[in-house]
């Protein structure tokens, strides 16, 4: 199992965002999520295409660009998904209370040359799977409700991480390609063992590092409880 930390900059230093970028991919972080709200889907306004685009050269790890991962926060979605494919984006994902047709919004993010992605709050039931699974690259399990950083991991996102890996995985033993599982919402490394254990291989996880004076020490304290699975 490949694990990939994914650090959402909502909780970095907005002054500073290139070089926070720049500091927890060389830290370690493999993924920069970046969440985009618009105060109406949820109550928080944040970043759009223009910051992702600015965001873009400083997203390189190892000498190579590191995937943007745009968690949508935002109806309706489908207007802005160009946008975000133009300003650099690679994963694109949204809600699917926010789009008015889950298929067609799966297939514009898709035509626009980026990875698709649905995301469940805590309270969405996972049967809008039910038709999906090969338009998707991504389910995003929210372990809180979104809207904020900082809040507390709710422990029943586990059974449902768990129950979206049966499917990933029904979906690969009849053929299908592999679909990221990703967590979003109150990840540490006090946590992260049992979220992995229940079958997440992408952590979204804001507070926890740049919360944290060392961020190279948080993302590898998670990677040893990750290694211990
Ligand atoms: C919440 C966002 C999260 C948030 C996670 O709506 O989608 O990505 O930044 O922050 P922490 O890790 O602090 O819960
Ligand atoms: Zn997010």
């Amino acid at each position: 199992m490949t694990f990939r930390i994914a650090p959402s900059i909502l909780s970095a230093d907005f002054a500073r965002l290139g070089e926070e970028v720049r500091n927890v991919l060389a830290a370690g972080a493999d993924v920069v999520h970046f969440d985009v709200m618009d105060n109406h889907y949820v109550p928080n306004l944040t970043i759009g295409p223009m910051v992702c685009e600015a965001v873009r050269p400083h997203a390189v790890k190892d000498g190579k660009p590191a995937p943007i991962d745009v968690h949508l926060m935002v109806r309706p979605v489908d207007r802005i998904i160009p946008d975000f494919a133009k300003a650099g984006a690679d994963i694109i994902s949204f809600h699917p209370e926010a789009s008015e047709h889950i298929d067609r919004t799966l297939g514009l993010i898709r035509e626009s040359g980026c990875k698709a992605g649905l995301v469940f709050n805590p309270a969405t039931p996972l049967h809008y799977l039910d038709h999906l699974m090969d338009r998707l690259d991504l389910i995003l399990i929210m372990s809180v409700n979104p809207g904020f950083g900082g809040q507390t991991f709710i422990p029943e996102a586990l059974a449902k991480l768990k129950a979206a890996r049966a499917r990933i995985d029904a979906h690969r033993a009849a053929g299908g390609r592999d679909i990221w599982l990703e967590v979003d919402g109150g990840v540490k490394a006090d946590n992260i063992r049992a979220i992995g254990a229940a079958g997440a291989d992408t952590f979204v996880a804001g507070s926890a590092i740049f919360g944290a004076p060392d961020y190279r020490a948080v993302i590898d304290a998670m990677r040893a409880e990750l290694g211990a699975l």
